[in-house]
């Protein structure tokens, strides 16, 4: 379901919005690499889980893959001139291993770190921060092979590749992302397979989860030992804000129970090395195979936390459904808004759960890593491409980082998914989520109405400074 959003923005009072964040905010857009690389055979990249995915009959939408995406392979100094055209003071973007370590562990090709390092240096040449990402969802092939996640030498492989990548580009990018939403690889592609590698076996979701986690713990020392002193290493969640429809005793345990499994599954290790109380139990599975030292390894103090909102979620408690289905809430809910994903707006989700993550968790540095919203967008061949309901998200989301930096929240920066239309995973291209509308057949890059809008607001922004 598909419905307008009801906020009607002014434009011209990007300054007053702009006003209420702090000097060194960073304003930024981010991508992820198979979603927009494309040149999936080029330089010695090897084969992805997503590859596969896209290569299986059924399981992406139309049959779309990876493989051309937006050209950003190709266009990497056009797409970096865009950005400074936008004004973007930070970019984030993930790094394919497959690109790296073509095995997924063993050979580097140099070829694959060569392409980043032209990216960060154009970048740093524009005066753009980069953000790198070092797990994006592209695991190499041959790792799945032997298991992939549901393996644990998958979490030594990581961290040998985070190394890897972090000697060749830490002396230039400051700031490390390790995980992307690892309740994503896990749950949807672990455990209901609508993800890469498409297997649909909770109890593999739980033990995937564990070795993302204990991969993120790995990584994070390795990283450190090389990395310059000033660099930040984080990781970045999907996280909701969750609230009930009602104030029954159903609501509430059900409320608690979507916490554990939407946030709590890997801000608990993360930030006091336990899973949540009863997690597993109430999951009706095993917990994963825990070693001894991996909770403490799990839990490796960290510069930030990313978080990537979207949504919230709506609880109303019922008797009998299994905690995963009770977890996809109450929809659709009467007077709200949808994205074309389906995805509620409700701004005041991101506001309350920067607030509740900065008071629940020991975080010192908050990013919103990724936020914004699909719309089915047309581009009639002019200089833009009107996208009002994509703005009215934006500035309605930014007006609630905006209210949570007020709160107290340590909100640092802000990321608006994505800078380009892109591969949107199982839904292919069908979804839209660029501030800059891309022709696929011509992959020519067209700024939107939002895009025009958020280069308008950091104008506005830089201006204010002295
Ligand atoms: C997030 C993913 C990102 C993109 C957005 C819409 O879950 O991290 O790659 O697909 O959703």
């Amino acid at each position: 379901m598909s419905i307008t959003s009801n906020t009607r923005v002014q434009t011209g009072l990007e300054t007053d919005l702009a006003r209420r964040f702090p000097a060194q905010f960073l304003w930024g857009a981010a991508t992820a690499s198979y979603q927009i690389e494309g040149a999936v055979r080029e330089d010695g990249r090897g084969p992805s889980i997503w590859d596969d995915f896209a290569a299986t009959p059924g399981k992406v939408f139309q049959g779309h893959t990876g493989e051309v995406a937006a050209d950003h392979y190709h266009r990497v100094e056009e797409d970096v001139a865009l950005m400074a055209q936008l004004g973007l003071g930070a970019y984030r973007f993930s790094i394919a291993w497959p690109r790296i370590l073509p095995e997924g562990r063993g050979t580097v090709n140099q070829a694959g770190l060569d392409f980043y390092d032209r990216l960060v240096d154009t970048l740093l040449a524009h005066g753009i921060q980069p953000f790198a990402t070092l797990y994006h969802w592209d695991l190499p092939s041959p790792l799945q092979q032997v298991g992939g996640w549901v393996n644990r030498a998958t979490a030594y492989a990581f961290a040998e590749y985070a190394e890897v990548v972090t000697r060749r580009l830490g002396d230039r990018v400051a700031n490390w992302i390790t995980l992307n939403e690892p309740w994503c690889s896990a749950y949807l592609g672990y455990g209901i397979g609508v993800h890469a590698p498409g297997l649909s076996d909770r109890q593999a979701a739980i033990d995937a989860a564990h070795h993302l986690l204990l991969a993120h713990g790995l990584a994070v020392p390795r990283m450190r030992a090389v990395l310059p002193s000033g660099a930040q290493v984080g990781i970045t969640l999907l996280l909701n804000q969750i609230y009930g429809a009602d104030e029954r005793a159903e609501t509430l345990r059900d409320m608690q129970l979507a916490y554990q499994f939407s946030n709590g599954w890997f801000l608990d290790p993360i930030y006091r090395a336990r899973y949540p109380e009863r997690f597993f139990e109430h999951l009706a599975l095993n917990p994963p195979p825990i070693q001894a030292g991996d909770l403490e390894m799990i839990a490796a103090p960290l510069d930030f936390l990313g978080v990537n909102n979207y949504s919230r979620i709506l609880i109303r408690g019922a008797q009998t459904q299994p905690l995963a289905d009770r977890c996809e809430g109450v929809s659709p809910i009467p007077n709200s808004c949808y994205t074309d994903m389906g995805w509620e707006i409700y701004p005041h989700g991101l506001r309350d759960l920067l607030v509740s993550v900065a008071r629940d968790y020991p975080v010192s540095k908050l990013y919103v890593t990724e936020n914004g919203a699909a719309f089915p967008d047309v581009w009639d061949g002019g200089e833009t491409v009107s996208d009002p309901r994509r703005l009215a998200y934006l500035h309605d989301y930014i007006t609630a980082c905006a209210e949570a930096i007020e709160q107290g929240a340590p909100l640092c920066g802000y990321f608006v998914w994505s800078l380009l239309d892109n591969f949107e995973w199982g839904e292919g291209y069908a979804k839209r989520f660029g501030i800059v509308y891309v022709d696929y057949p011509t992959q020519r890059r067209i700024i939107k109405e939002s895009g025009h809008w958020y280069a308008a607001l950091l104008h506005a922004f830089r201006n204010l400074q002295p």
